[in-house]
């Protein structure tokens, strides 16, 4: 839609074209409604008809839309050569800032039209937000009205209130919003590009600002990293706490995660634990996590791993961020430390585009013969010809019987609608072929998924 800009011609007032304002104005003079041309606060002026309505001193209505009286007062006629005729209120000013908001209000409500002519969207769509909007504002409205209860009591009621909210509200909760998450899904699937826009936008219009009482959401929106899907986020999906400053706050974030693709993550967190456990007591080995992020994998192999078996192994801890290696340092070296353990780490941080490019020495981890080679939550970042080079890479980085897993969210992610409407989570997904497109060639591989289907991991062997 044009935006209505209002057009003011300063002779002395400023004085609105009514041809060019949203909202329309007319005047009764002598018991007829003319419509006004241009308007300002000391007169405005009608089209000629060849007769002036009056010719002296007179009262005047004048009204918006030719329903709404806004002024009423006396006016003369100023004698003017052209084919206006001009009046001047006498009596009394019309206000300059009525002027100006009612043209803003008529601004508001032609924009608000124009939104609702552009969506093209099934009328089952709209009644899913109105049905979404509907149970999140009570659920909120609920969970106010106990915090405010609660306001005045000590600190171990609030807790118990919230250890009873957890116990017994979430679960019913929970199973509400991941039923509205996949019906979600469901129109995402089917929507063109064109809808798929417009959905977003009145998604957010209706729903975005309960999503946005959780701090995780925030997070994904504020990307204080530069990117999503920061080390942070993983921690606050791994550590799967309550957080936030209110009841509802509190029910939103335990509620996104533990949406299908965060239990996805910790699952592939225990998948990697066991496949590096396994290789105990087998001889060195070398492991590569690459976009390692917190490692949190790692921690636990090294929380459950015998002493004595820990010095055969060397990790290479591999991420483009600095805080992330960081991060994962200090928690990995603590556990060696307290646990007296006799591993190796390397954090190198590298990106992607220095491991394809062989630059800033990732072209010598080539010499190093890896037993096993993993990474989650990076390829769903990487278009298909990214991908396919880094794979290429790293199966040339095993030594003869290592193999490497990736992981992907697949395209049956019931998870990808939501956190894309809400939070802008944008991720690459992939179906079985274009896992399989992939694997080098002469590569022998497997897929496996996790236990709700949401992540692909595709495993090449040497
Ligand atoms: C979603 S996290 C996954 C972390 C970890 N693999 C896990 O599963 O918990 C993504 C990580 O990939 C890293 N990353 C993203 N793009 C990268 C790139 N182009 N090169 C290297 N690391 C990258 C980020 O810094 C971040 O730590």
């Amino acid at each position: 839609m044009k935006s209505v800009a209002i057009k003011r011609q300063e002779v002395r007032l400023p004085r609105y074209l009514v041809s060019e304002l949203a909202v329309k104005f007319s005047v009764e003079l002598n018991g007829i409604l003319y419509a006004i041309r241009d308007i300002s606060e000391s007169g405005f002026s009608v089209e000629s008809r060849g007769v002036a309505p009056i010719t002296s001193r007179r009262s005047c209505r004048i009204f918006v839309e030719e329903t709404t009286l806004v002024y009423e007062g006396e006016v003369e006629r100023v004698p003017r050569d052209s084919e206006l005729d001009a009046y001047m209120f006498v009596s009394k000013p019309l206000s300059r800032n009525l002027i100006e908001n009612l043209e803003k209000a008529a601004f508001i409500k032609q924009s608000v039209e124009a939104s609702m002519e552009n969506v093209e969207l099934p009328q089952a769509f709209k009644n899913f937000l109105i049905d979404l909007r509907h149970y999140l504002f009570h659920v909120k409205q609920r969970c106010d009205e106990l915090d405010q209860k609660l306001r005045v009591e000590p600190f171990d009621i609030k807790e118990s209130s919230n250890v009873a909210i957890e116990a017994v509200f979430f679960p019913w909760f929970f199973d509400k919003m991941i039923a509205f998450s996949q019906t979600l899904h469901g129109f995402d699937r089917k929507f063109t590009k064109e809808q798929k826009a417009s959905a977003i936008t009145l998604f957010r219009e209706s729903v975005q600002e309960f999503y946005l009482t959780s701090d995780f959401v925030s997070r994904i929106i504020a990307r204080p990293r530069g990117y999503v899907g920061d080390y942070e986020m993983m921690n606050e999906i791994y550590d799967n706490n309550s957080v936030g400053s209110s009841t509802f706050a509190r029910l939103m974030y335990k509620y996104g995660i533990n949406e299908m693709s965060s239990q996805s993550v910790r699952y592939r967190r225990g998948l990697f634990c066991k496949r590096m456990l396994a290789m105990a007591g087998k001889g060195p080995m070398a492991i590569a996590s690459i976009a390692c992020g917190p490692a949190r994998e790692v921690a636990d192999f090294l929380a459950a791993i015998d002493p004595k078996a820990s010095g055969d192994f060397s990790f290479y801890l591999i991420d483009q961020d600095q805080e992330a290696l960081l991060s994962a340092k200090r928690r990995l070296v603590d556990i060696k430390l307290n646990r007296q353990l006799n591993c190796e780490f390397h954090f190198l941080p590298l990106s992607v585009k220095d491991i394809i490019s062989g630059s800033n020495s990732a072209g010598a981890l080539g010499q190093i013969g890896f037993n096993f080679i993993y990474s989650a939550g990076l390829y769903d970042y990487l278009t298909q010809p990214a991908a396919k080079l880094l794979t290429g890479i790293l199966a040339e980085w095993l030594q003869p019987h290592g193999s490497m897993i990736v992981g992907n969210y697949n395209t049956q992610n019931s998870t990808h609608a939501i956190s894309e409407y809400s939070a802008g989570w944008p991720l690459i997904l992939r179906d079985e072929p274009e896992m399989v497109d992939l694997v080098p060639a002469g590569r022998r591989h497997e897929l496996h998924w996790d236990d709700n289907k949401i992540n692909i991991y595709l495993e090449i062997r040497k």
